[in-house]
């Protein structure tokens, strides 16, 4: 008896022990679970990055068919078309209302006349019909709520919804299915802007909403892992077969987009809106610039419209029209034009058919560019480009962030190049003299100079990671960024000999795509900084399979190498794990070299 009781005992506080130590698998750890599916949205949709115009950046609420038509042909007869614009968006503004009977949405077509059906019907389908016979595609305008931005911010503008509070709740929330059913089904549109004003606005206490006479039904507070989910179900819906709809998530970098839109969403706003200024301008490349192990073909971080042609980036300010689209190319951004296409000066037209630096954004490989030095003073942006077997071809861009004029020396080695073959000013369409290991540019004020640079690459049968950002997908579910360090960033670590970083937050995976003939991927494994009883631990998953572990801890004062065999292997998944979470410190991946059976 007395016996029992001591094993009863041994086993309670056993199981309890066990419990108190094991590590509680908490949420921030569950995306951790390499699973051999490639999580990055995979809808077929924008495997490069969607082009074309929008109405709001021009013509805010005042669109009309009329504005719609004369976009349409000019897009057609400028060339515009032709030289990629396939998408005609329509922003907010269209809707007259929802109809009560039955839910029905119905366009305002006093402004839209084409919608006005014989039959005494209202459908969007006459005017979509008549953009895919220009060859080109239609998108739509909707929010992931009730109601959508402009019922908040510009009330009492004629082109909002009209009638009670249930008809101008236009907003997708209670009418998902029935609403895209709608657009795609019925209507015949191909895009669909999906903005969170209805989410995020119409709060109990505003003045809107709240009392006897409020005009809005309140919205509940969404946490953002439910903003995510509401998304994510709207994608889902998308992706039903015979529907070919690209999907833009517009929650203006806010909700923790930046995480999850690369598996959402085609292309996710990284930022609030554009204004036609230099520093929101500046501001918005800012919060898309260093996001570029999030981008690829597919999904790609969207910093708004383009403002090229208005304010700041008219001909009056030709060389800041030129960085801005210079830089949307480099960072594979959507370009969705705003200017008013009709009345577009030669010079704009000219700047935004320019094929080469439309090349950049449109290369297929869809790496968006990393930027490899940073001062006050201007950025060095390169971008792997793809080139034929043999040939390695990149993209470097300077950008003069100063109101004068900057001469900067690059050097070639940016590029991993050690010797050009062929360099050109993208601009100018002229080529430089490529023996040099600098290039010295002057670059104009608030300008750029963009170099499209072939060249011998410094190893041989052999590539880093980091010039493939775009075969790359992080999953996570906190809001720390996993990036390619730069040259300036990697120097003041102080780490000798050191050429390329990838730095990640603890708790976090990487997902590789990992191209025919990569043989292996070897490196060094670091963290910037560990304390106390903290250990990195980083492991290898091949097609969801465990592969080896690298643990890191405090006492090692030498990075740990790996050398990973990925033969055969199409998806690899590093993971980075530690028990103290992913605030304190990242794991850095130095130089994470790929050794091919051949050169690339
Ligand atoms: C938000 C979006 C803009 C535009 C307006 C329309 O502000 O971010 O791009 O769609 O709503 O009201």
């Amino acid at each position: 008896m007395k016996t029992r009781w001591w094993i009863l005992l041994f086993l309670v506080l056993a199981i309890a022990g066990f419990t108190l130590t094991r590590p509680s698998p908490t949420d921030s750890q569950l995306p951790m679970l390499a699973s051999g599916e490639w999580r990055a949205m995979d809808n077929g949709q924008a495997q490069t990055p969607p082009m074309g115009w929008s109405s709001w950046n021009a013509f805010h609420l005042d669109i009309d068919q009329e504005r719609l038509y004369r976009i349409a042909d000019t897009l057609v007869s400028s060339g515009l078309r032709d030289a990629g614009y396939l998408y005609l968006n329509i922003d907010d503004g269209w809707w007259l209302k929802r109809r009560t009977a039955d839910g029905r949405l119905l366009v305002n077509t006093g402004i839209f006349p084409g919608a006005r059906l014989r039959s005494g019907e209202n459908s969007f389908r006459p005017i979509t019909d008549r953009l895919h016979g220009m060859g080109l595609k239609a998108g739509i305008y909707s929010d992931a709520g009730r109601n959508s931005c402009g019922a908040f911010w510009d009330r009492g503008h004629p082109n909002l919804p009209e009638g009670g509070v249930a008809e101008r709740e236009v907003g997708t929330w209670d009418f998902t299915r029935q609403d895209l059913a709608l657009f795609f089904d019925d209507w015949g549109f191909d895009y669909l802007k999906l903005d969170a004003c209805g989410l995020t606005h119409f709060r109990p206490l505003h003045l809107l909403v709240r009392g006897l006479h409020g005009q809005f039904r309140a919205f509940p507070r969404l946490a953002d892992d439910q903003v995510h989910d509401r998304y994510a179900q709207v994608g889902r819906l998308l992706a039903k077969p015979g529907r070919d709809v690209t999907y833009s998530v517009c929650i203006w970098g806010e909700a923790n987009v930046n995480h999850w839109g690369s598996e959402v969403g085609n292309l996710w706003r990284t930022s609030s809106d554009i204004t036609p200024d230099w520093q929101r301008m500046m501001a918005n490349y800012e919060s898309a610039v260093e996001r570029e192990l999030y981008a690829g073909p597919g999904r790609w971080n969207d910093p708004d419209m383009l403002a090229v042609g208005l304010g700041d980036f008219s001909t009056d300010h030709i060389e800041q029209a030129r960085s801005h689209f210079s830089l949307w190319a480099m960072l594979s951004a959507p370009l969705i034009l705003g200017n008013d296409l009709a009345s577009m000066p030669d010079e704009i037209l000219e700047l935004v058919s320019n094929p080469d630096v439309i090349g950049l954004n449109q290369d297929p490989s869809g790496h968006q560019a990393s930027r490899v030095f940073r001062s006050s003073q201007y950025d060095i942006l390169v971008k792997t480009l793809t080139a034929p077997a043999g040939l390695n071809r990149k993209a470097m861009l300077v950008l003069n962030r100063q109101a004068e004029e900057v001469t900067v020396k690059v050097p070639l080695a940016y590029s991993q190049f050690t010797s050009a073959k062929r360099v050109k000013d993208v601009w100018t369409g002229i080529t430089l003299a490529s023996g040099q290991q600098h290039f010295e540019l002057a670059v104009p004020a608030h300008g750029v100079r963009l170099l499209e640079i072939q060249g011998e690459h410094r190893l041989h049968e052999q590539r880093y990671l980091t010039e493939f950002p775009g075969q790359v997908h992080v999953v996570q579910s906190h809001s720390k960024t996993a990036r390619i360090l730069g040259a300036a960033e990697i120097g003041n670590m102080g780490i000798d000999g050191l050429e390329q970083a990838l730095a990640i937050h603890p708790n976090s995976m990487l997902q590789w795509q990992v191209p025919a003939h990569a043989r292996r991927l070897s490196g060094q494994f670091s963290a910037e900084q560990l304390d106390g009883d903290n250990r990195m631990v980083l492991g290898f998953y091949g097609d969801g399979r465990f592969l080896s572990r690298h643990s890191l801890s405090p006492k090692d004062t030498r990075p740990v190498v790996f050398s990973q065999d990925i033969t055969s292997i199409g998806l690899l998944e590093i993971t980075l794990e530690s028990a103290s979470g992913h605030e304190k410190t990242r794991g850095l991946l130095l130089n994470p070299i790929i050794t091919y059976s051949h050169e690339p």
